[in-house]
């Protein structure tokens, strides 16, 4: 872990019921969590206001993606203002499998960040390399890509958390070595440093996301550019995702 507040999400993706959240919830509520760490959990849109009607103050919700606009004539989106309206703080925007499943774009994804901002709300920007891609030696290369898009939308990084998930290792139960990880987290700090400022590139947290759980996380959070966690799987599980908060003390 470098400088900055350790930030651990939990990313629910498709997951739950309103039982299973409720349990989940009441997990999280009753885990003892560090102070010094940022806590987020990004529910699936139908139950973030369950969640935010039950779960403690310490964590802050997330979004787990936002319509590029203003609301309207858009069926099947949800709008960064409704987001605002059901207390969510947070969007993570341009995850994989918005950006592989579903086709998402950069420029599309840039703009939607910069919305966001604009509207108050704080940024997880997702990159990562698909692994023909870093088998063909291009990881730096498409990260670098990636977060250009981002920078040639955004007015300004002081509300965005990056985070880097190799997309080989989401979800697969692969996850990149301690090493692995950070190797890309410098390089997409010297990328900051040469493309945005010395200033952005020192303060902003990188993330690692990718089969992180209880038992792999320590040694991760021991990495000097690895700022904190976007979890998925193991955020599904109270106290996993508690030892997983915790984990850079
Ligand atoms: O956004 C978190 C994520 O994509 C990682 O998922 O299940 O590999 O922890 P998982």
């Amino acid at each position: 872990a470098g400088t900055g507040k350790f930030f651990v999400g939990g990313n629910w993706k498709c997951n739950g019921t309103k039982d299973s959240i409720s349990k989940l919830v009441s997990d999280l509520n009753n885990a003892k969590l560090e102070a010094d760490v940022d806590v987020v959990v990004a529910p699936p849109f139908v139950y973030i206001d369950q969640v935010k009607g039950s779960i403690t103050d310490r964590i802050e919700i997330s979004a787990q993606n936002s319509w590029v606009g203003k609301g309207g004539a858009f069926t099947g989106e949800i709008s960064v203002e409704q987001l605002k309206d059901l207390g969510c703080k947070w969007v993570i925007l341009g995850h994989s499998e918005r950006r592989h499943i579903i086709g998402e774009k950069d420029d599309f994804i840039g703009k939607k960040a910069a919305y966001a901002l604009s509207e108050g709300l704080g940024v997880i920007a997702c990159v990562g390399e698909l692994l023909e891609e870093r088998e063909a030696g291009k990881t730096f290369d498409v990260c670098y890509q990636q977060l250009k898009a981002f920078a040639d939308a955004v007015p300004s990084w002081d509300n965005i958390v990056i985070a880097y998930e190799p997309v080989w290792a989401i979800g697969t139960g692969k996850v990149a070595t301690p090493q692995q990880a950070q190797e890309v987290h410098v390089a997409v700090r010297d990328w900051l440093k040469n493309n945005v400022s010395a200033e952005v590139a020192s303060k902003i947290r990188i993330i690692y996301g990718g089969s992180v759980n209880g038992g792999n996380c320590a040694e991760l959070a021991k990495q000097e550019d690895i700022d904190g966690f976007l979890v998925g799987g193991a955020s599904l599980k109270g106290p996993e995702f508690a030892t997983i908060v915790n984990s850079a003390t």
